[in-house]
């Protein structure tokens, strides 16, 4: 029996039963359980190969439950909550003491959002607790957009997957963290940079690797096929490096003619970042699955969604 269904009462069901359930969100699926469960968070990093230093993000239903996980809330974190919730972004805030320190790997922060998927913000509406989810992928590995990825992952090692379709936005959340009343991006991803500039002005990015990562998804590996991935300007220059291989193409508008090329994918014939987005991570599965050689991923324009898409093809060159 599948174990991917749209029975939102059957997730209900064993979520408060402190069991596991895989959810859709609008950015990729998480892999669920009950902040307040020690089992279900145990769980959460025992079925993810998840080192415990790195902190869950507690989803919430609404903005009134955001006084009851955080302490403190900057005048700035307001005005994002306002502009993009429910939605992609993920807010790093004082916690407040109901939090577990395992939800946070010790920190005095937690990281919040209110996802924007009708199936999920079901869910948790009624639930009487907020949901940790990190995304339902083994660690390290290339997030999960459908029902089906994540089945493909975990199969009988979880109970249920949630399946509420392909994830819109494709990328996980945008998430920003607060150096006293000053917003800073941790990690790049739906929400851009443009769009959270025009809310609260010009914002730092600390998303460098040679700083220790303060969102450890900012991890240099991460995201990333079992098959060498190289991240090039030019498409044609790469594949004559590597003509005697098994090639895979990953472009943006353009397909590639070349007897090398065994498989490719073009994310958007329609030049559209955010149908770019959405299936970057798919496409990423498929050609992970071709038993090729190699994989070439065309790099994007540097502005807008295209910035979080090279931020997650940079993550994906990095070997093991
Ligand atoms: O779109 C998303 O954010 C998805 C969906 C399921 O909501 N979730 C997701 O979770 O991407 P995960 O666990 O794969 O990534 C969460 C990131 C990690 O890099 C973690 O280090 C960071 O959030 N994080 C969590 N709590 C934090 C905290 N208190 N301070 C800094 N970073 C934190
Ligand atoms: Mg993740």
């Amino acid at each position: 029996m599948s174990i991917i269904s749209t029975d939102i009462s059957k997730a209900v069901a064993l979520l408060n039963a402190e069991a596991l359930v895989a959810i859709p969100t609008e950015t990729v699926y998480g892999l669920a359980g009950n902040i307040f469960s020690e089992k279900a968070i145990a769980s959460i990093f025992e079925t993810k190969k998840r080192p415990f230093f790195n902190p869950l993000i507690v989803h919430i239903p609404s903005v009134d439950t955001l006084a009851t996980v955080v302490s403190y809330i900057p005048e700035k974190a307001k005005r994002l909550a306002d502009a993009f919730w429910p939605g992609p972004l993920t807010l790093v805030l004082p916690k407040s003491s109901r939090i577990p320190d395992i939800i946070t790997a010790g920190k005095d922060t937690v990281a919040v959002r209110i996802p924007n998927h009708p199936m999920a913000l079901k869910l948790l509406q009624a639930l009487d607790f907020p949901l940790a989810a990190p995304s339902a992928n083994p660690f390290g590995s290339i997030s999960p957009t459908t029902a089906q990825h994540v089945n493909d992952y975990f199969k009988a090692d979880i109970k249920m997957v949630l399946d509420g379709g392909p994830c819109q936005r494709g990328i996980e959340s945008t998430i920003i963290g607060f150096d006293g009343e000053e917003p800073i991006i941790y990690r790049l991803g739906s929400t851009s940079i443009e769009a959270i500039e025009n809310v609260v002005g010009s914002i730092k990015i600390k998303n460098k690797k040679e700083i220790a990562p303060d969102a450890p998804g900012m991890l240099e590996r991460h995201y990333a096929p079992s098959t060498r991935t190289v991240l090039t300007e030019d498409i044609s220059e790469a594949i004559a490096i590597h003509r005697d291989k098994r090639i895979g193409v990953l472009a943006f508008q353009n397909l590639t003619q070349h007897d090398a090329v065994k498989f490719q994918i073009v994310l958007s014939e329609a030049n559209d970042l955010q149908e770019a987005a959405s299936k970057l991570y798919d496409a990423l599965h498929q050609l992970d699955k071709q038993n090729l050689d190699i994989i070439i991923a065309e790099r994007f324009p540097d502005f807008g969604l295209g910035k979080s898409i090279n931020d997650r093809l940079q993550r994906a060159t990095v070997r093991a």
